[in-house]
């Protein structure tokens, strides 16, 4: 179903791999036309993205009556597919400087990121205190965007290790929706933080993909793999099919570089939100203190 040798790496301040075709056009179709029968979707973000997410009945209800798509998840749903990409990105990249501190012990099937809305006393809690002995879990979404989809340059939650994206639609380079990698302007030998949500005029550009059918991208979540998507047009255009996914911890992830470590923090809010729009930035762990 998928040639996940055909992925390359690219160049980029955070490890990338890419690769077009890797799904047949005709799977693609039937995945188009199964997302496209779905009457329901969990929700929709980002001015016109609607999602069908992993750990909802609707999603379940959904993979039931969906062959190609059940394929699809079932595949992505092992700890041997995991095995594979986390494999492909260390041959690809063997000078890997940003890893994880800790290694995930179990790869649990059943569970998901919570897509809950949530205050950053209550996300907190929810994460814990305690890092160490990750289990890991897929997380991923069946969605379809129409004009006016957009998401300002960001970095995905904290507790994602590799994320993914597959598009099912060849969308002109004229209409936007191209997932645009950035990275910061000034160059500096250690960052002491990595801000979730940088100024757009603090990055720069380092490359643009057009959604191309049956293309695959996979990225490590680093506290720097910025990306986005410029605002798509729909006119004379289909929508925007596309699956996003991720390979995830039940907690937050730290992230060693070199033989430093950056710490995520959460900014305080009273404001209710999905964890996807909370304020999480990674901060360098002074080696000064001896906590
Ligand atoms: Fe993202």
């Amino acid at each position: 179903m998928l040639k996940i040798n055909k992925l390359k790496k690219i160049k980029s301040n955070f490890p990338v791999i890419v690769g077009e075709k890797i799904i047949s056009k005709s799977v693609c179709n039937s995945l188009i036309k199964e997302i496209s029968n779905s009457k329901n979707f969990d929700d929709m973000i980002m001015g016109g993205r609607s999602r069908i997410n992993k750990g909802s009945k609707n999603f379940n209800k959904y993979i039931l009556g969906s062959k190609i798509s059940k394929k699809l998840f079932t595949t992505f749903n092992t700890e041997s597919f995991y095995k594979k990409i986390d494999k492909k990105f260390k041959t690809e990249f063997k000078s890997n400087i940003w890893e994880s501190l800790f290694k995930p012990k179990i790869f649990n099937k059943k569970k998901y990121t919570l897509k809950r809305k949530v205050n950053s006393k209550e996300l907190e809690r929810l994460l814990g205190k305690n890092y160490k002995n990750p289990n890991l879990n897929l997380d991923i979404d069946f969605s379809v965007s129409k004009g006016g989809y957009r998401l300002r340059p960001h970095r995905d939650d904290i507790n994602r290790i590799y994320n993914f994206l597959i598009y099912l639609t060849d969308i002109p380079k004229k209409n936007g929706g191209s997932l645009t990698l950035y990275k910061k302007k000034a160059n500096k030998n250690l960052r002491k933080k990595f801000r979730r949500f940088p100024k757009i005029n603090e990055l720069s550009k380092v490359k643009e993909f057009p959604p191309k059918k049956g293309s695959i991208i996979f990225f490590k979540s680093t506290p720097n793999s910025y990306h986005g998507v410029t605002r798509f047009k729909e006119k004379n255009c289909p929508k925007r099919f596309f699956i996003y996914g991720s390979y995830a911890f039940n907690k937050p992830v730290i992230w060693k570089f070199k033989n430093f470590e950056y710490h995520p923090y959460i900014v305080a809010t009273k404001k209710r939100m999905l964890t996807s729009f909370h304020d999480s930035n990674y901060l360098l762990k002074s080696s000064n203190h001896a906590n």
